[in-house]
């Protein structure tokens, strides 16, 4: 098969992790006999902001449209451009415009990281954060009135379509159904929020019908926050509107360790348009130029890609060669994870260990 990827690399170190991200990639098409036809785009970074004035090409939806997924690094440049102009003109037009209604985070610890969770080993935190990408309580429908007066008042609306909120359940329950354990837990808290939340649950309750083999429960999101810190273990499938999604897909990771580590998948399952894959972490201005990223975020954002492609095996194995390196640790970790390596010797490690298994 051939895979169509276009490459964004962005700011900051994002133009430096994700050489590392192709490196691997170029390594699992050819142990694992799949081709890669990528090309490279410069826009979606500060220095496209200050040449032109906006973050993306006209003809940008066109051009990107044409291929099978976006594998992305990180943008923003706050001395440059405003944080909110650099997202909202690029990662969030991508979201939208290609239906991305997927957000999905993998909370894994992998060996030889410490995680912030006292004794907890790896095996212990294994898990998926689905977060809702579209809709819910992230409207823009509101309004204020009264302003600048005693009567001042601000409303924003939740919206929840029965078609956006069964097909990010579809694929939490699909997820669910693929993994050993067969466990969905639903985010809700329909004790107080008494209009939407309970028509959440009513929808999770309706597709469990689907999924006779899929355990199913759910927890307010107050108390499932405490037992993401406290029970790691209890979860396997985690599937949460647009703003406990949000909240959940940054403490998850923060469980598992370094942000330099986590990857993220923005989908559109339905392969009607492009997925996009990039590492949780932004351009990081404080290290760029210093060669110490830690690259292993935009590796595993390579392996979440292959999985979505199809090339299941490439993508299992991809992770082998990450786990077995950092179980050795020692000096091939970046400075982040305790170690004193370069971004190139890590990434250089990880593609030697892939060719050795
Ligand atoms: P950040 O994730 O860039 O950095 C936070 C801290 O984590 C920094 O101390 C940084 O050195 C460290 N860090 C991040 N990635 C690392 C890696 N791979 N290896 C070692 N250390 C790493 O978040 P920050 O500083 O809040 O944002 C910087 C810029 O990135 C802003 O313009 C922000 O808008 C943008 N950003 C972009 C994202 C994206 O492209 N999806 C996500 C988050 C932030
Ligand atoms: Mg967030």
């Amino acid at each position: 098969a051939t895979h169509r990827i276009a490459v964004i690399p962005g700011d900051g170190i994002g133009t430096e992790v994700v050489p590392e991200g192709l490196r691997i990639l170029e390594a699992a098409a050819s142990a694992f006999d799949f081709q890669l036809d990528y090309e490279q785009f410069h826009y979606a970074s500060a220095d496209y902001y200050t040449k032109t004035g906006t973050m993306l090409p006209d003809g940008w939806f066109d051009q990107l449209n044409r291929f099978d997924s976006i594998f992305f690094g990180a943008v923003g440049w706050p001395d440059v451009v405003p944080d909110h102009i650099s997202l909202w003109g690029s990662l969030l037009q991508f979201r939208r415009h290609f239906d991305q209604y997927v957000s999905l985070r993998p909370v894994k610890l992998l060996p030889g990281i410490t995680s912030p969770l006292a004794g907890r080993e790896p095996g212990d935190v294994d898990f998926y954060v689905v977060r809702e990408n579209t809709e819910g309580e992230y409207s823009s429908i509101g309004g204020k009135i009264f302003e600048g007066t005693d009567r001042e008042t601000v409303i924003q609306e939740t919206v929840m379509t029965r078609t956006g909120v069964d097909r990010i359940l579809k694929y939490a329950f699909d997820l669910a159904q693929s993994r050993p354990k067969k466990h969905l837990t639903s985010a809700t808290k329909s004790n107080g929020i008494s209009i939407s939340m309970p028509y959440w649950d009513q929808r999770v309750e309706a597709m469990a019908q689907n999924f006779a083999d899929v355990a199913v429960d759910k927890y307010h999101i107050d108390i499932l926050t405490a037992n993401f810190v406290l029970h790691p273990d209890w979860f396997d499938v985690v599937v949460a509107s647009n703003l406990f999604g949000d909240i959940l897909s940054d403490l998850g990771p923060a469980c598992t360790g370094t942000i330099g580590v986590a990857p993220s998948g923005n989908i559109n399952p339905e392969r009607k348009f492009p997925s996009l894959f990039e590492p949780v972490h932004g351009s990081a201005p404080d290290i760029a130029g210093k060669g110490i990223a830690n690259p292993i975020g935009q590796i595993w954002s390579a392996s979440m890609m292959l999985e979505h492609l199809g090339e299941t095996e490439a993508a299992a194995a991809v992770m082998t060669a990450v786990e077995d390196v950092l179980a050795v640790g020692g000096d091939t970790l970046t400075p982040d994870m305790g170690g004193t390596a370069t971004t190139k010797t890590l990434g250089e490690a990880v593609r030697r260990q892939f060719e050795t298994n």
